[in-house]
């Protein structure tokens, strides 16, 4: 039978009107857009700003995931043993869960096909934080993802060309048309990268607050609703855990930083927030894979491969088939090193204690340093970022220090002066960012819902 043909302006009218789109509109849409026929670019942005407007049902929600997902190769790891689970965080600063909890859920039982994303605005991506590693390639092919999942039991690489190009497409359109606030077409275009990726089942970190994607605890539990229910849908069990995000995720932000803290926290170093974050989502993931038989279970497993180094060493293979150096795990002075530390200080007059670390200022002063992207084409710079950061309810005092800044500054000649604006910049977002009270602030609970 051969599939019904429609006019883009005929959907186009429909969603702008508040119809439901049937399943041929929608796949007829995802395959126009990807093959850059039948769509044309200004149509399809007509038809994601009236999506915008109108929203999706769950039903139609569910229908362009799938359509998406099928723009491109879905790739079949059931020929390898095992159970795959993965982990996607919405987004936030500070976010480096994902260096640690693969190797962790590895060390577990578990396999995890991770494509991970780059950094964008204030948010940090994982596949920057790999590269500060020397030599560590994200690059990979589908043989290559495949051999070393095979091998190490986690492959952490890019998204390649030919998976969801119909997202790839969409993003760009809806990066520059202000469609990109929209749960149904974040849903669709989150889950389809998932959902291409071979896995079982997944895990979702759905973020709210200063410097998350969702401000707004609502919205985030909207959207994970959303995902669960599309994962569902798609046959493949989905659970979210809803974190706050209004600081940032541990003691450091960037890439070197972040990497550092990172393993320490497979020594067993890690902070407490980090550490919460961590246990709780591979926790999920032992449950959903069936590798723990309850919450308690799966915390003394988690707990187990730290202390006797198993995670660790999931870590060093992955470094090694991935190209890195393993020898970074010994060795920080390897990574690319920023040739000035500043310690940004609490100011004259300030006792008591630290009642706000804004994450979005945080991930501003990130950028001001160079260690941001604006655009998807700019280059990072590694060695930048934050360190020691203190955190909310800490006990403060006038000189104490708020945290280490690692700034590349020493630009000669024209460029001197922007480079020290630079730096001063980030300080001051610092400044910004840090707020103070006599009293001891109430915390925040970090992990605030399980969606299942
Ligand atoms: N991340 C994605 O991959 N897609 C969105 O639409 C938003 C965040």
């Amino acid at each position: 039978m051969s599939s019904p043909t429609f006019f883009p302006q005929d959907i186009i009218i429909k969603k702008r009107d508040g119809g439901a789109l049937t399943k041929d509109e929608i796949e007829f849409f995802a395959r126009g857009v990807s093959d850059g026929k039948s769509f044309a670019d200004y149509q399809a942005t007509a038809l994601l700003m009236a999506i915008f407007w109108r929203g999706m049902t769950p039903q139609e929600t569910a229908w362009l995931t799938d359509a998406m997902m099928r723009s491109g190769e879905v790739i079949d790891l059931s020929d390898l043993p095992g159970a795959k689970v993965d982990k996607h965080s919405t987004g936030g600063v500070g976010d480096k869960v994902s260096l640690i909890l693969a190797p962790l859920a590895v060390a577990c039982g578990l396999k995890v096909p991770m494509m991970s994303g780059r950094g964008l605005g204030h948010t940090g991506g994982t596949l920057d934080k790999l590269e500060a590693i020397p030599g560590f390639k994200v690059n990979l092919s589908v043989p290559e993802f495949r051999t070393i999942l095979q091998k190490v039991g986690c492959a952490m690489i890019g998204q390649t060309p030919q998976v969801v190009p119909a997202d790839r497409k969409l993003y760009s359109l809806r990066d520059v048309t202000g469609t990109v606030e929209c749960i149904p077409l974040i849903c669709a275009s989150i889950m389809s990268k998932k959902l291409a990726e071979g896995i079982d089942s997944l895990v979702l970190d759905v973020k709210f607050g200063k410097g998350a994607f969702m401000k707004r605890k609502e919205d985030a539990l909207t959207l994970a609703r959303a995902m669960v229910e599309v994962g569902r849908a798609g046959g493949k069990p989905v659970r979210a855990l809803l974190t706050a995000m209004n600081q940032p995720l541990g003691r450091a932000a960037g890439h070197t930083t972040e990497v550092i803290e990172s393993i320490e926290c497979l020594k067993g170093r890690g902070p407490a927030d980090l550490m919460e974050v961590t246990y709780a989502l591979t926790g999920q993931m032992l449950l959903l894979g069936g590798k723990a038989k309850n919450e308690a279970d799966a915390r003394q497993k988690i707990e187990a491969a730290i202390a006797n180094g198993a995670a660790l060493k999931v870590f060093r293979e992955m470094c090694v088939a991935q190209g890195g150096d393993p020898k970074v795990i010994d060795d920080y002075k390897i990574l690319p090193t920023a040739k000035k530390l500043l310690e940004v200080k609490a100011p004259a007059g300030v006792q008591g204690f630290v009642s706000e670390v804004d994450a979005l200022k945080c991930g501003h002063a990130i950028m001001a340093l160079g260690g941001g992207r604006a655009a998807v084409t700019d280059k990072v710079d590694h060695a930048v970022g934050i360190a020691d950061l203190i955190k909310i309810g800490e006990p403060v005092r006038a000189g104490a220090r708020l945290c280490t800044l690692h700034i590349n500054d020493d630009a000669k000649g024209a460029r001197a002066d922007l480079s020290a604006i630079a730096s001063a910049k980030a300080e001051a977002f610092i400044r910004e960012a840090v707020k103070f009270s006599a009293t001891a602030p109430k915390q925040e609970p970090l992990i605030q819902d399980l969606i299942q």
